[in-house]
């Protein structure tokens, strides 16, 4: 058997209700596979800030740079909001990014049969959506330099939007090469009508795509794309985007799937070590209650496997075995006015009885 160490980072709000059900998941793939997980469980967010008096403590950095891979929950909540930026749970988020180097975060929306009623939009306009988010996830306006001051003429606060060619360059490539393994149609998302670093962002494209012949390329301003993904979601391929333009058109992207509860994500580097984690985030709202859906997480456990250990065919069992789950029962979030619905831990369940079958 194959043992690989899996960094558990399970955060606030929903994130250890959440995280539980994947473990549970993981485990029921190493009795049917050759395969091993050592799994050390670190605190980042609020917990850690509230233990240790920081976002990312060294231990849990360290944890997550000697495993193979990382799997978190979510992070922040209402408690911290008020905190300065360098003690605010989000923090603990770049910060593993930074510096685990993982600059291309991937956000499939794959449409589960079943679930279109529970989207906002009509089932034909959803007819045939496949799509994936690629984005940016080290630079951009997330880490350029910050500045609040007090001037003669008043305070003031700036967030630098900066993009090195090589930052840009090396997602661009990688979006290029999923477009060829997909339906190879890519679309780059910007706004260069406006901003500079959107211009440098579409130069690279046009400059990189000869390289991929196979790979029809367009480029879609960024406020006509957050229209377009309602209009004809189903044109879409594959986006690849920089970091704020990405975060936000995949939180819409998700309604497309019925549920931000569904959607998983990878964030990659070089090598093939990694960090999943679902697209929401901590949902204090309904933190603690038993009633958040595991989905995401879960199917951020099966693109770890498929992404950092090379276990395709596992990762393939569990989103059958999340599909056929969720046509058989939902959570809350997936559940119509008056439906019954089941608890984080019976969808865990379920998944894993849907597995040893
Ligand atoms: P959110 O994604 O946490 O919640 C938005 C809405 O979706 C809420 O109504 C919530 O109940 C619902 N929701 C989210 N996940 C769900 C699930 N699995 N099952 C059922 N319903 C679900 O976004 P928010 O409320 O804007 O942010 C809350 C906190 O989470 C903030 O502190 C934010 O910074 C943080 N956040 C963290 C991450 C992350 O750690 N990756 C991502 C996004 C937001
Ligand atoms: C996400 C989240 C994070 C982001 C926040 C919590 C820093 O919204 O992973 O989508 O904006 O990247
Ligand atoms: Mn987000």
């Amino acid at each position: 058997k194959t043992t690989y160490q899996i960094a558990l980072i399970p955060g606030d709000g929903i994130g250890p209700e959440i995280v539980a059900e994947a473990v549970k998941v993981l485990k029921q793939i190493e009795r049917t596979e050759s395969v091993q997980f050592e799994f050390s469980e670190v605190y980042a967010g609020g917990i850690a800030i509230d233990k240790f008096g920081e976002p990312l403590p060294d231990n849990t950095l360290t944890t997550a740079r000697l495993a193979d891979a990382v799997l978190l929950g979510a992070v922040g909540g209402p408690k911290w909001d008020q905190n300065p930026s360098h003690l605010r749970p989000e923090k603990a988020l770049l910060g593993l990014r930074k510096e685990l180097g993982l600059y291309s975060n991937l956000r499939p929306v794959t449409l589960i049969s079943g679930m279109e009623a529970r989207s906002t939009l009509k089932a034909e306009v959803l007819s045939g959506v496949d799509l994936i988010v690629v984005r940016e996830l080290t630079g951009g306006i997330y880490f350029g330099e910050k500045k609040r001051e007090k001037t003669a003429q008043g305070e003031f606060a700036s967030d630098l939007l900066i993009y090195h060619e090589h930052e840009i360059e090396r997602i661009v490539h990688q979006a290029f090469s999923i477009a060829q393994n997909r339906k190879k149609h890519l679309t780059s998302v910007d706004k260069a009508n406006v901003l500079e670093s959107s211009r440098f962002w579409r130069e690279i494209v046009e400059r990189i795509a000869p390289e991929y012949p196979d790979v029809q390329v367009n480029h879609m301003l960024v406020d006509n794309c957050a229209m377009q993904l309602l209009l004809r979601p189903s044109s879409f391929d594959v986006i690849v985007t920089e970091n704020m333009f990405g975060d936000i058109l995949s939180d819409e992207a998700a309604m497309l799937t019925g549920s931000i509860g569904l959607l998983p994500s990878a964030s990659l580097g070089e090598g093939t070590k990694g960090m999943y984690e679902p697209v929401h985030g901590s949902a204090p709202d309904i933190a603690g209650k038993g009633i958040a859906n595991p989905a995401a997480t879960i199917l951020s456990a099966a693109l770890l496997l498929r992404h950092s250990l090379g276990m395709e065919t596992a990762a393939q069992k569990i989103e059958s075995a999340v599909q056929k789950v969720l046509s058989q029962v939902r959570t809350a979030d997936l559940a119509a006015e008056n439906e019954e619905s089941v608890s984080t831990q019976e969808f865990g369940d379920r998944v894993v009885a849907a597995l040893s079958k």
